[in-house]
């Protein structure tokens, strides 16, 4: 059985988090000589001269009108990678913990068990880039905290098999991560509606990409009360600056212009998809549930190189585990990808 109390650092449940200034006071106030901010102001026309609100009040009110999760089980962090960092930090223990990743995959959670100096079981995807689930079983051991699974993974691009997630939450002791950055690109279902099923299941999301943010630095955990308490434990206390948070507060009042961009995106992706099949350097393009595609050719160095001295950026991923020969190239807009695909007529 799962128990956020057997998996918890002992400093961490025995941490009394920093208290603000703000979090000090019950009430209505109009004078603040609390936080030794600058009383005057910011020398700017928006006035940035107080703190920001450390839980994120209105902007977690607005992500719960929008995913249907109430504020107290939504942690934001400064991009999801700082929510991935928090999971390492509250759960593993330096030097004694591990967590089972499945490449290839997203990148940070291999630095952020590297900075923690948390120990890494690597279990690689099958050839169909899917769980190996009795690899995974077998290499679970009393010290195992956190299972990372990134659906739509990123680089690959397809999604985690349902049922197989599934498993791992209904048989593992720690906490399962369900990585969705890419959700709003998918045909697949999220995992946030297995909360309540679930009290090992942590569902990242982040503002990053469909919502068009990256810039702003905002990410979003999914997760039972307990853990979301935890992360707000840990977390630095004003870690979403008052910039973002009124920004990303703006922007999440235009659903339907991100829906536009998400439907141009998806048939841009099967436009690429389809003119990249007729280049003869091309060997396989994997089917993507995300707004990017792994591309694998016969010659990635070479192509890569050609690309960056058009001016043109993709990702070499020729040197990862069963990527080898591969590129991950970003759906762009139209213009980009005519660019790139009349760059490509040239390649020799
Ligand atoms: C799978 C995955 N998770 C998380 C992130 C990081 O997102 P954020 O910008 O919210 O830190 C990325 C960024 O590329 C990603 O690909």
């Amino acid at each position: 059985m799962f128990s956020i109390n057997n998996i918890l650092r002992e400093n961490i449940k025995n941490l009394t988090p920093y208290s603000s200034a703000r979090d000090e006071y019950q009430g209505e106030a109009s004078v603040f000589l609390d936080a030794n901010e600058n009383a005057f102001g910011s020398p700017l026309e928006q006035q940035y001269n107080r703190y920001p609100d450390p839980l994120q009040a209105d902007l977690k009110r607005r992500i719960t009108d929008i995913k249907g999760v109430p504020p107290r089980n939504i942690f934001l962090g400064n991009g999801s990678d700082e929510a991935i960092d928090i999971l390492f930090r509250a759960f593993c223990n330096p030097g004694a913990d591990n967590v089972i990743l499945v490449p290839p995959t997203y990148g940070m959670y291999q630095v952020s068990a590297n900075i923690n100096d948390v120990a890494v079981k690597n279990v690689p995807l099958t050839e169909e880039f899917q769980l190996n689930l009795e690899g995974i079983a077998e290499a679970i051991d009393k010290n195992t905290k956190l299972i990372f699974i990134c659906s739509p993974n990123n680089p690959t691009g397809n999604s985690i098999n349902r049922t197989d997630i599934e498993t791992l939450l209904a048989n593992f002791n720690g906490i399962v991560v369900v990585d969705e950055a890419y959700i709003n690109f998918s045909r697949q279902k999220t995992f946030i509606q297995e909360l309540t099923e679930y009290a090992n299941l942590v569902v990242l999301q982040t503002l990053s990409k469909a919502w068009g943010l990256a810039g702003l630095r905002v990410g979003m955990a999914f997760a039972s009360e307990e853990i979301i308490e935890v992360m707000n434990k840990v977390k630095p206390p004003y870690n979403i600056n008052e910039a973002s948070q009124q920004l990303a507060l703006q922007a999440l009042a235009n659903v339907a212009q991100v829906n536009n961009w998400i439907k141009e995106t998806l048939a841009q992706r099967d436009r690429l998809v389809l003119t990249l099949k007729n280049f003869d350097f091309v060997v396989d393009i994997y089917p993507s549930d995300a707004n990017f595609i792994l591309v694998k050719t016969t010659d990635a160095n070479g192509i890569y190189n050609y690309l960056v001295k058009q001016g043109i950026i993709v990702r070499n991923r020729s040197k990862v585990e069963l990527c080898e020969g591969c590129l991950r190239i970003t759906v762009g807009t139209p213009e980009e990808n005519n660019t790139l695909l009349q760059t490509l007529q040239d390649y020799k």
